[in-house]
């Protein structure tokens, strides 16, 4: 029998790559995490569709996001790694919570408000309003204990866990009420170009966005032109130097050393020494990786096999869920 914690985490395929808040925030965590849970990771396509998506591109970013998972070291034969809409129950489970969600408490929920301001109230769909039952249902399908994501995803777990409650007391003891896992540091990178925004794979213009699949070229150059601060002292200072807090960060994140080590080290050296170590840092970790993936890509027909098995057994885990979430609730069970 399986003792391990269960772990469940997904990334939208919403760009052709993924970008190094994801990496930092999110990945580094999974492949950690690997050893000690038994690791569910998808490609949350169906969430992708809550804002408008290129169909031929999408296709191509869900199985680039996929690679690129695997080359950051996610092992499918380990762990399960599959794509979202390949296991039905996703959508059916949000149904279900849609219809014990309040109109209100979707409508506190900050990512919906921000992307909703974006383009008006009539471009923002139903379906982005129901973005965060959906991430509920992915949660909880999977009996998951624990949810490694960066530090935007915060208020969608604890959604997922006042759902989760509430279920459980309305209906009987059905779900595992899952717990977020945020790291401390690096749980919110930066955009380069606009130190107090979120990094995204959704920003408006990518010149201040680090792609994990960039050419290392690319990669150092945008380092090198971030923007940085008055002054010249190399200080942690979030509210007096967003931009070069973030890059002790990134580079905290990358080589290791804490912050405050950090700090020691650039006394008396300039902003210039800083982006050049953090170039390199980034760049030597991310080239492995993408030649990695550029590899994977060369071989959907391999990279769809290996999906498909894994949606088999997700598919095994989340159905049964299911069946015992319609049971609950009061509907007729299905003949088999
Ligand atoms: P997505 O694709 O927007 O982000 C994927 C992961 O990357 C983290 N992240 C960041 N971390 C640090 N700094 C940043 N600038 C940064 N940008 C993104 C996110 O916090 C996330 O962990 N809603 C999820 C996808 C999802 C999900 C789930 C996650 C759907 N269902 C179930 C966990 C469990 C999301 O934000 O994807």
């Amino acid at each position: 029998m399986n003792q391990k914690p269960r772990l469940f985490s997904g990334m939208q395929p919403s760009a052709d790559s993924l970008q190094i808040g994801n990496y930092v925030g999110a990945l580094v965590q999974w492949r950690n995490m690997q050893a000690t849970h038994d690791a569910i990771f998808c490609v949350v396509d169906l969430h992708a569709l809550t804002v408008p998506q290129d169909p031929a591109l999408l296709r191509t970013q869900i199985r680039r996001t996929a690679a690129q998972y695997i080359a950051a070291g996610i092992d499918p034969s380990v762990s399960t790694l599959f794509v979202q809409s390949h296991v039905p129950a996703h959508a059916e489970l949000a149904w279900v919570l849609n219809t014990i969600t309040g109109f209100g408490e979707a409508s506190r929920m900050t990512q919906f408000k921000d992307k909703a301001s974006r383009g008006g109230t009539d471009a923002a769909s139903l379906g982005l309003f129901a973005y965060p039952t959906l991430m509920a249902a992915d949660i909880l399908l999977y009996d998951t204990n624990d949810v490694p994501v960066g530090d935007d995803q915060k208020q969608h777990v604890e959604l997922t866990r006042d759902l989760a409650n509430r279920f459980n007391t309305r209906f009987g003891q059905t779900f595992v009420v899952p717990e977020p896992v945020i790291l401390p540091e690096g749980a919110r990178i930066y955009d380069l170009q606009n130190p107090i925004a979120k990094m995204s794979k959704s920003a408006i213009s990518d010149s201040g966005v680090v792609w994990l699949l960039d050419e290392p070229a690319a990669t150092a150059k945008k380092i090198r032109s971030a923007v940085t601060d008055a002054g010249r002292e190399v200080r942690f200072d979030r509210g007096e130097k967003p931009g070069v807090s973030n890059l002790l960060t990134i580079l905290s994140s990358f080589g290791g050393s804490s912050i405050t080590a950090l700090e020691e080290t650039y006394v008396g050296r300039g902003y210039g020494d800083l982006k050049k170590d953090v170039a390199e840092a980034v760049v030597s970790v991310f080239e492995p990786i993408r030649s990695r993936a550029l590899e994977l890509l060369d071989d959907p027909g391999e990279l769809d096999r290996i999906l498909g098995v894994n949606a088999d057994r997700a598919n095994e885990i989340a159905e049964d869920t299911l069946a015992t979430v319609y049971d609950r609730v009061g509907l007729l069970p299905r003949r088999r």
